[in-house]
Protein backbone atom coordinates (compact mmCIF):
# COMPACT_ATOMS: atom_id res chain seq x y z
CA UNK A 1 0.00 0.00 0.00
CA UNK A 2 0.71 3.42 -0.70
CA UNK A 3 2.64 5.80 2.02
CA UNK A 4 1.17 8.85 2.87
CA UNK A 5 3.56 11.57 4.47
CA UNK A 6 1.53 14.96 5.20
CA UNK A 7 4.45 17.79 4.91
CA UNK A 8 4.72 19.67 7.76
CA UNK A 9 5.15 23.20 5.43
CA UNK A 10 1.94 23.48 5.09
CA UNK A 11 1.10 23.39 9.12
CA UNK A 12 0.92 26.11 11.45
CA UNK A 13 4.93 26.73 12.70
CA UNK A 14 3.19 27.85 15.65
CA UNK A 15 2.25 24.46 16.87
CA UNK A 16 4.76 22.09 15.09
CA UNK A 17 4.33 19.55 18.03
CA UNK A 18 -0.05 19.62 17.95
CA UNK A 19 0.13 19.20 14.43
CA UNK A 20 2.66 16.28 13.83
CA UNK A 21 0.55 14.18 17.13
CA UNK A 22 -2.55 15.34 15.17
CA UNK A 23 -1.09 13.35 11.50
CA UNK A 24 -0.30 10.57 13.47
CA UNK A 25 -3.62 9.98 15.02
CA UNK A 26 -4.80 11.32 11.11
CA UNK A 27 -3.35 7.94 10.18
CA UNK A 28 0.11 9.21 8.10
CA UNK A 29 2.80 6.86 7.61
CA UNK A 30 5.90 9.95 8.05
CA UNK A 31 6.01 13.07 9.02
CA UNK A 32 7.64 15.15 5.55
CA UNK A 33 9.95 17.61 7.10
CA UNK A 34 10.76 20.30 4.25
CA UNK A 35 14.69 22.32 4.96
CA UNK A 36 14.74 25.34 2.45
CA UNK A 37 18.35 27.42 3.15
CA UNK A 38 17.30 30.46 0.84
CA UNK A 39 19.81 29.48 -1.83
CA UNK A 40 18.96 26.97 -3.21
CA UNK A 41 15.59 27.24 -3.26
CA UNK A 42 14.41 30.93 -2.51
CA UNK A 43 12.67 30.17 0.30
CA UNK A 44 13.78 29.68 4.03
CA UNK A 45 12.11 27.31 6.44
CA UNK A 46 13.57 25.09 9.61
CA UNK A 47 17.03 23.22 10.74
CA UNK A 48 18.00 20.89 12.90
CA UNK A 49 16.13 22.00 16.30
CA UNK A 50 12.60 21.75 14.64
CA UNK A 51 13.74 18.30 13.81
CA UNK A 52 14.70 17.79 17.45
CA UNK A 53 11.41 19.32 18.71
CA UNK A 54 9.03 17.31 16.91
CA UNK A 55 11.15 14.10 17.35
CA UNK A 56 9.17 13.25 20.99
CA UNK A 57 5.83 13.95 19.52
CA UNK A 58 5.43 11.50 17.20
CA UNK A 59 6.56 7.72 16.65
CA UNK A 60 6.10 8.23 12.79
CA UNK A 61 9.88 8.23 10.87
CA UNK A 62 11.26 11.74 10.29
CA UNK A 63 11.81 12.14 6.51
CA UNK A 64 13.66 15.06 6.20
CA UNK A 65 13.92 16.73 2.65
CA UNK A 66 16.98 19.02 2.38
CA UNK A 67 16.35 21.12 -0.39
CA UNK A 68 19.84 23.16 0.46
CA UNK A 69 23.04 23.65 -1.46
CA UNK A 70 25.75 21.68 0.05
CA UNK A 71 24.38 19.54 2.51
CA UNK A 72 27.42 17.54 3.89
CA UNK A 73 27.61 18.87 7.16
CA UNK A 74 23.95 19.21 8.07
CA UNK A 75 23.59 15.22 7.47
CA UNK A 76 25.11 15.01 11.59
CA UNK A 77 23.32 17.25 12.60
CA UNK A 78 19.75 16.01 10.90
CA UNK A 79 20.45 12.52 11.86
CA UNK A 80 21.55 13.26 15.66
CA UNK A 81 18.17 15.45 15.84
CA UNK A 82 16.20 12.48 15.09
CA UNK A 83 15.65 12.10 10.85
CA UNK A 84 14.79 8.76 10.26
CA UNK A 85 15.50 9.30 6.33
CA UNK A 86 18.01 12.13 4.88
CA UNK A 87 16.97 13.33 1.39
CA UNK A 88 19.51 15.64 -0.68
CA UNK A 89 19.11 17.08 -3.63
CA UNK A 90 21.55 15.41 -6.40
CA UNK A 91 21.50 18.99 -7.71
CA UNK A 92 23.34 20.55 -4.39
CA UNK A 93 26.03 18.45 -4.25
CA UNK A 94 29.25 17.61 -6.67
CA UNK A 95 29.70 14.73 -4.17
CA UNK A 96 26.85 12.84 -4.12
CA UNK A 97 28.46 9.74 -3.55
CA UNK A 98 29.66 11.02 -0.69
CA UNK A 99 26.79 12.39 0.82
CA UNK A 100 24.54 9.15 0.49
CA UNK A 101 27.59 7.56 1.85
CA UNK A 102 27.59 9.62 5.24
CA UNK A 103 23.91 9.21 5.82
CA UNK A 104 24.16 5.66 6.11
CA UNK A 105 27.05 5.53 8.16
CA UNK A 106 25.16 7.99 10.45
CA UNK A 107 22.41 5.44 10.34
CA UNK A 108 19.63 7.16 8.87
CA UNK A 109 18.34 6.03 5.14
CA UNK A 110 19.59 7.86 2.47
CA UNK A 111 17.46 9.76 -0.37
CA UNK A 112 18.52 11.57 -3.14
CA UNK A 113 16.02 14.11 -4.69
CA UNK A 114 15.48 14.99 -8.10
CA UNK A 115 14.21 18.40 -9.52
CA UNK A 116 11.34 18.01 -12.36
CA UNK A 117 14.18 18.74 -15.11
CA UNK A 118 16.62 16.68 -13.86
CA UNK A 119 17.31 13.33 -16.24
CA UNK A 120 16.25 10.13 -13.87
CA UNK A 121 20.27 9.16 -15.29
CA UNK A 122 21.64 11.39 -12.29
CA UNK A 123 20.61 8.67 -10.25
CA UNK A 124 21.48 5.51 -12.23
CA UNK A 125 24.94 5.07 -10.91
CA UNK A 126 24.16 5.43 -7.33
CA UNK A 127 20.71 3.94 -7.12
CA UNK A 128 22.40 0.44 -5.46
CA UNK A 129 23.04 2.89 -2.66
CA UNK A 130 19.65 4.40 -2.03
CA UNK A 131 16.67 4.07 0.02
CA UNK A 132 14.40 6.15 -1.42
CA UNK A 133 14.57 8.28 -4.91
CA UNK A 134 12.44 11.82 -4.38
CA UNK A 135 10.97 13.01 -7.13
CA UNK A 136 9.45 16.73 -7.39
CA UNK A 137 6.51 16.90 -9.30
CA UNK A 138 6.84 20.65 -9.01
CA UNK A 139 9.69 22.98 -8.39
CA UNK A 140 10.85 23.28 -4.92
CA UNK A 141 10.75 25.78 -2.42
CA UNK A 142 7.02 26.41 -1.97
CA UNK A 143 4.04 24.48 -0.87
CA UNK A 144 0.23 24.61 -2.96
CA UNK A 145 1.80 24.81 -6.54
CA UNK A 146 0.53 22.89 -9.17
CA UNK A 147 1.43 19.20 -10.16
CA UNK A 148 3.78 18.77 -13.05
CA UNK A 149 2.10 16.04 -15.36
CA UNK A 150 5.50 14.94 -16.77
CA UNK A 151 6.00 13.51 -13.08
CA UNK A 152 3.90 10.70 -13.87
CA UNK A 153 5.88 9.37 -17.05
CA UNK A 154 9.16 9.94 -14.88
CA UNK A 155 7.81 7.64 -12.31
CA UNK A 156 6.79 4.59 -14.67
CA UNK A 157 10.30 4.96 -16.23
CA UNK A 158 12.40 5.24 -12.44
CA UNK A 159 10.29 1.84 -11.40
CA UNK A 160 11.28 0.55 -14.29
CA UNK A 161 14.81 0.75 -13.96
CA UNK A 162 14.48 -0.05 -9.76
CA UNK A 163 12.65 -3.02 -11.46
CA UNK A 164 15.04 -4.42 -13.75
CA UNK A 165 17.69 -4.04 -11.43
CA UNK A 166 15.94 -6.10 -8.85
CA UNK A 167 16.55 -3.23 -6.14
CA UNK A 168 13.71 -1.92 -3.84
CA UNK A 169 14.29 1.75 -3.63
CA UNK A 170 11.61 3.38 -2.53
CA UNK A 171 9.68 6.10 -4.91
CA UNK A 172 8.47 9.04 -3.12
CA UNK A 173 6.71 11.93 -4.98
CA UNK A 174 6.97 15.13 -3.89
CA UNK A 175 4.62 18.63 -4.91
CA UNK A 176 1.41 18.77 -5.92
CA UNK A 177 -0.38 15.83 -4.87
CA UNK A 178 -3.85 15.42 -4.77
CA UNK A 179 -7.02 13.25 -4.05
CA UNK A 180 -6.91 13.79 -8.37
CA UNK A 181 -3.71 12.31 -9.14
CA UNK A 182 -2.80 10.23 -6.20
CA UNK A 183 -4.45 7.10 -7.93
CA UNK A 184 -2.57 7.56 -11.23
CA UNK A 185 1.02 7.84 -9.15
CA UNK A 186 0.09 4.83 -7.32
CA UNK A 187 -0.49 2.75 -10.85
CA UNK A 188 2.72 4.37 -12.06
CA UNK A 189 4.89 2.69 -8.86
CA UNK A 190 5.11 5.64 -6.62
CA UNK A 191 5.83 4.41 -2.76
CA UNK A 192 5.24 7.66 -0.95
CA UNK A 193 3.25 10.21 -1.57
CA UNK A 194 4.24 13.46 0.11
CA UNK A 195 1.52 16.27 0.18
CA UNK A 196 1.30 19.41 2.37
CA UNK A 197 -1.80 21.21 0.73
CA UNK A 198 -3.94 18.69 0.15
CA UNK A 199 -3.92 16.98 3.77
CA UNK A 200 -3.42 20.44 5.94
CA UNK A 201 -5.83 22.87 4.03
CA UNK A 202 -8.52 20.05 4.28
CA UNK A 203 -11.07 20.43 6.06
CA UNK A 204 -11.55 16.63 7.85
CA UNK A 205 -7.71 15.62 7.53
CA UNK A 206 -8.09 12.02 8.05
CA UNK A 207 -10.18 11.98 5.54
CA UNK A 208 -7.83 13.41 2.99
CA UNK A 209 -5.28 11.11 4.19
CA UNK A 210 -7.67 8.20 3.62
CA UNK A 211 -8.40 9.61 0.54
CA UNK A 212 -4.76 10.29 -1.12
CA UNK A 213 -4.51 6.97 -0.12
CA UNK A 214 -7.31 5.12 -1.79
C1 LIG B 1 8.10 21.78 -2.07
C2 LIG B 1 8.23 20.84 -0.90
C3 LIG B 1 7.03 19.99 -0.75
C4 LIG B 1 5.79 20.77 -0.40
C5 LIG B 1 4.59 20.02 -0.89
O1 LIG B 1 9.25 22.49 -2.24
O2 LIG B 1 9.35 19.99 -1.06
O3 LIG B 1 7.25 18.95 0.20
O4 LIG B 1 5.64 21.00 0.96
O5 LIG B 1 3.46 20.82 -0.71
P1 LIG B 1 2.17 20.61 -1.60
O6 LIG B 1 1.68 19.21 -1.34
O7 LIG B 1 1.23 21.65 -1.11
O8 LIG B 1 2.58 20.79 -3.04
ZN1 LIG C 1 9.47 18.11 0.25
Amino acid sequence: MVKIAPSILSADFAAMGDAVREMERAGADLIHVDVMDGHFVPNLTFGPPMVSAIRPHTRLPLDVHLMVEDPGWLVPLFIRAGADYVTVHEEGTPHLHRVVTAIREGGAKAGVALNPATPLAMVEDILEELDMVLLMSVNPGFGGQSFIPKALERVERLKAMIETRGLSTLIEVDGGVTAGNADQLKRAGADILVAGSAVFGAPDRPKAIRELRG
